[in-house]
């Protein structure tokens, strides 16, 4: 094959997202080999770039063909199921790779996987990335937002390529160099994490403003298509604004109503959490949405549970709160209450990146992180520009609640955000990713916590030692003896 005719990347795994991802780059102007064991994935490709626009994409059916096909150094993308897959295909494709090629891991991958084949693929000269991609099928085809950790040369071979896929924002492309090791797919870890997070408070958001606010689905759809407009602005947003509106073709009514609550998930968020805790950081809300997937998967007990209170005499709190309510302020309200738990939500997830980056040495710059975050994947919002900007004017900054701008926004927020939980938990309606970020910014906030009295506690009952705030040094005291004697 002559050197003119060689594909300048190559792809492997053509499941919905590689397709998608081939039909991008290509799209882009950049010749594309792909592969796929299962040789009908390779024509359903070759077909889509026919009839997507002639694109210039070769399909392989072995992997020794596909790989010759690119020209050297060769860079691979990969996007398997995460897990042995990835080690197959790594395997498969690797032996017919010569040092100085590289293999780009593009799945959800944990992070020490990536890190395991980083050395192992050294050890035969191959560089490696461990690539986070988010966008779903939409923003690979068109433009997601990408990850990239591990190599720097590896990244230096591809970057105008991903500089060119990614999606496009007006401070640049949706992409940038994260840092080494599997720092790439660890970030795209905690951002599925804060996406948990947003989901599950904009859910919490549709369940008082129905629930307590009595709101048609045309009213919310209505709603969030404003909310859309102003500092909420964002894909999720958006998006569920539409659902809103999708009539059920099978009945009466909107088919949000007819879907069975009960969440599905990947382990990107059971990850984040583990990690959250492995450091020692907390991340209330991201774990408050994930006890609440947990919880809905047990829903023939919920309906048991619902029967068993109702028969032992439990009301339904709604319809009195209901019927005094001011629909307008609530709605009002909820708005507030969403953005600020929003913002501890983000925070975070931010300082789990930090302690992470500090453990490492990633060196990972968090207003890059939330500038890429800004198109292209699921979190993508118009307040990520705001997250950007408080990293910049302070790389340092301990907590994006108390950048100055954002506790302004807390402190102007924080009335409506009471009001909303306090009628939720009147209500009996959970909003366990609120209260979360609201506990977590008022334990944040407060200078002394009832902290004393459990070092008094461990000092009683293990001699832990305790501080004190007005001299220096570890103390222990014989609780028990002096309260006995005083007494
Ligand atoms: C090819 O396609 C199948 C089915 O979609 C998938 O399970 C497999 O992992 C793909 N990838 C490769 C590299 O063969």
């Amino acid at each position: 094959m002559e050197a003119a005719s060689l594909s300048r990347i190559g792809l492997a795994g053509l499941a919905v997202m590689g397709q998608n991802l081939a039909l991008n780059i290509a799209e882009k102007g950049f010749p594309i080999s792909v592969y796929n064991r299962t040789t009908s994935k390779v024509d359903e490709t070759l077909d889509r770039a026919h009839t997507e626009g002639q694109l210039p994409l070769t399909g392989h059916y072995t992997p020794r063909d596909f790989v010759l096909s690119i020209q050297k150094p060769r860079s691979v993308i990969i996007l398997v199921k995460a897990g042995a897959p990835v080690d197959q295909t790594i395997a498969a494709l690797a032996a017919h790779m010569e040092p100085g090629d590289t293999i780009i891991d593009g799945g959800n991958e944990w992070y020490e996987n990536t890190e395991r084949r980083m050395v192992e693929a050294s050890e035969k000269g191959l560089l490696y990335l461990g690539m986070g991609v988010s966008g779903g099928e939409e923003g690979a085809r068109n433009g997601p937002s990408m990850m990239p950790g591990g190599s720097y040369e590896a990244y230096s071979n591809i970057k105008e390529i991903v500089e060119k896929v990614a999606a496009q924002v007006e401070d640049g492309p949706c992409v940038t160099y994260i840092g080494e090791g599997g720092s790439g797919n660890f970030v795209k870890m905690v951002h599925n994490g804060i996406e948990y997070g947003d989901m599950q408070l904009i859910s919490e958001a549709y369940d008082v403003l129905k629930n307590v606010g009595g709101l048609s689905n045309d009213e919310l759809a209505e709603i969030f298509d404003e909310w859309n407009k102003g500092e909420l602005e964002s894909f999720l947003i958006e998006i569920t604004a539409d659902i809103f509106k999708v009539k059920d073709e099978h009945g009466d009514g909107e088919l949000v109503d007819k879907i069975l609550d009960k969440t599905g998930m990947k382990g990107t968020g059971k990850w984040t959490v583990q990690q959250a805790a492995e450091l020692s950081v907390a991340a209330p809300t991201i774990a408050a949405s994930l006890d609440c997937r947990f919880l809905s998967g047990l829903k023939d007990e919920r309906v048991a549970a619902a029967e068993v209170l109702a028969a032992a005499g439990m009301k339904e709190e709604v319809g009195t709160i209901r019927s005094g309510i001011d629909k307008k302020r609530l709605i009002d309200d909820v708005r507030q209450a969403l953005y600020a738990s929003k913002i501890c939500s983000y925070a975070q997830g931010m300082n789990l990146l930090r302690a992470k980056s500090v453990e490492k040495n990633w060196n990972l710059n968090f207003g890059e992180l939330a500038r890429i975050w800004k198109g292209g994947c699921i979190i993508r919002a118009v307040f990520l520009d705001r997250i950007k900007k408080a990293y910049q004017r302070n790389p340092n900054l301990a907590s994006l609640v108390v950048d100055p701008d954002f506790a302004k926004e807390m402190v102007q927020r924080q009335a409506a955000w009471r009001r909303v939980v306090g009628l939720a938990v009147s209500a009996g309606i959970s909003t366990p990713g609120m209260c979360a970020s609201l506990s977590y910014f008022d334990t944040y906030r407060r200078a002394r916590l009832p902290a004393n009295l459990v070092q008094a506690q461990r000092d009683l009952f293990g001699a832990h030692t305790y501080e004190r705030v007005d001299r220096a040094g570890s103390f222990h005291t014989e609780w028990t003896k002096l309260a006995r004697k005083n007494a």
